[in-house]
């Protein structure tokens, strides 16, 4: 027969079946989707960039043009877009801080899901106030 795999029932292939047994390298958890949070959130925060380059660019066009599009920033949707903006960056920051922790102290790597759960911690307690502030700002525009 040669090489190759051998005939038969797959569930009689040992090699097959070991394979199938590997766990998936995406474990989730804290290690997983503060990785991922961590990129999401800097994204987030250059199409915020890029915005706000184009705006301030649209100067050159005038006043007329530039009050007309930066009048957006009135609207309710575009001010809970910021307060996500500000929660991004305070996150990617204080999850960029807990990671050149553990990049300068590895050991401190056998502890990553309390570190993690710090960070949240902190990150909660940060955005409280600013939610607090920023939210009840954007009820009275909206509401009066
Ligand atoms: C404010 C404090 C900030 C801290 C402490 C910080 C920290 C970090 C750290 C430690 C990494 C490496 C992540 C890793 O090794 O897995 C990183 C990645 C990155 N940061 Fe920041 N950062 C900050 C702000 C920003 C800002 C304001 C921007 C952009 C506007 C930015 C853009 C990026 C990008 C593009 C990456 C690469 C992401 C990737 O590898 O996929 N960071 N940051």
């Amino acid at each position: 027969m040669g090489r190759g795999l051998p005939e038969g029932d797959v569930r009689l292939w040992p090699s097959v079946k070991r394979r199938s047994e590997l766990t998936t390298p995406y474990r989730g958890r804290e290690g997983q989707w503060s990785w991922i949070a961590h990129r999401v959130t800097v994204v987030g925060v250059l199409l915020y960039l890029f915005a706000y380059i184009v705006d301030t660019a649209l100067v050159g066009w005038g006043p007329d043009a530039y009050n007309r599009v930066v009048a957006v920033y009135h609207h309710p949707i575009i001010q809970i877009m910021e307060l996500g903006l500000v929660g991004a960056v305070m996150y990617h920051a204080l999850n960029g801080i807990r990671i050149m922790i553990i990049d300068f102290w590895p050991r401190a790597a056998d502890h990553h899901a309390r570190l993690f759960w710090g960070t949240m911690l902190l990150f909660g307690g940060a955005m409280a106030p600013i939610t607090w502030i920023m939210g009840r700002r954007i009820i009275e525009a909206t509401f009066g």
